[in-house]
């Protein structure tokens, strides 16, 4: 039986998300993805799913009366999947207070830089990368989170260093830092499935593996 039941929360084209996939393939990660969820109806994260025949929903708050009728019906979805886990991979949308209550301390986000630098309403995609290079900082990286309910502001789990290179454009450091991601996502969920992480304040700490 895999630990982690996870729901994967996508708004473009989904490369976490098959990294993912990959680390469970591989015997990485001991999960199973129960659904895919995406705001936007065209992404390529729930093509993906459905080519591996993962469930795969496009659920938007735009198709819903109210915030909370929204969030009624992600709770029903999660109950029905049986999920006990939320990796966000590219998720642009906020995640409310009520998910974030019914799931607390569930929920991973990851992001391509070094929070809390570089974060906030705004920072994704090309825009991080950009904004980097504009700061003039040597490096950036990639930090996995819990998801609080601030945006981009939960503790990390994982933060890895990425180099900024003199020639470097917003793609090419884009590209260096999304292969760190597609390492370091599934390491963060491994710790949760094996549950080695303690959250204590601010503070996530990794208890030992049974190998090390
Ligand atoms: C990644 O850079 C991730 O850090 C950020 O959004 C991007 C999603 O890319 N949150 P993909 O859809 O997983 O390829």
């Amino acid at each position: 039986m895999a630990k982690l039941k996870l729901a994967v929360f996508a708004s473009g084209r989904g490369s976490n998300f098959e990294a993912i996939l990959r680390a469970i393939a591989e015997g990485r990660l001991d999960a199973e993805v129960r659904v895919v969820i995406s705001n936007k109806a065209d992404a390529g994260a729930l093509e993906i799913a459905r080519s591996q025949n993962i469930p795969a929903l496009h659920l938007s708050a735009k198709q819903f009366p109210s915030q909370s009728a929204f969030d009624e019906e992600l709770l029903r979805v999660l109950r029905e999947h049986e999920v006990n886990f939320i990796a966000l991979a590219g998720y642009l949308k906020k995640i409310s207070p009520t998910i974030v209550q019914a799931f607390r301390n569930r929920i991973l986000n990851i992001h391509p830089a070094l929070l809390p630098s570089f974060g906030g309403k705004g920072m994704y995609g090309h825009h991080v990368h950009q904004a980097v290079l504009d700061s003039g900082c040597k490096v950036t990286g990639v930090t996995v989170h819990i998801v609080t309910e601030e945006y981009d502001a939960g503790p990390p789990v994982i933060q890895r260093c990425v180099p900024v290179l003199d020639d470097d454009t917003a793609e090419t450091l884009a590209a260096r830092v999304l292969k760190v991601e597609h390492q370091v996502y599934a390491e963060a969920l491994q710790y949760f499935a094996e549950d080695r992480v303690r959250v204590e304040g601010r503070r996530v700490r990794i208890l030992p593996g049974k190998s090390t």
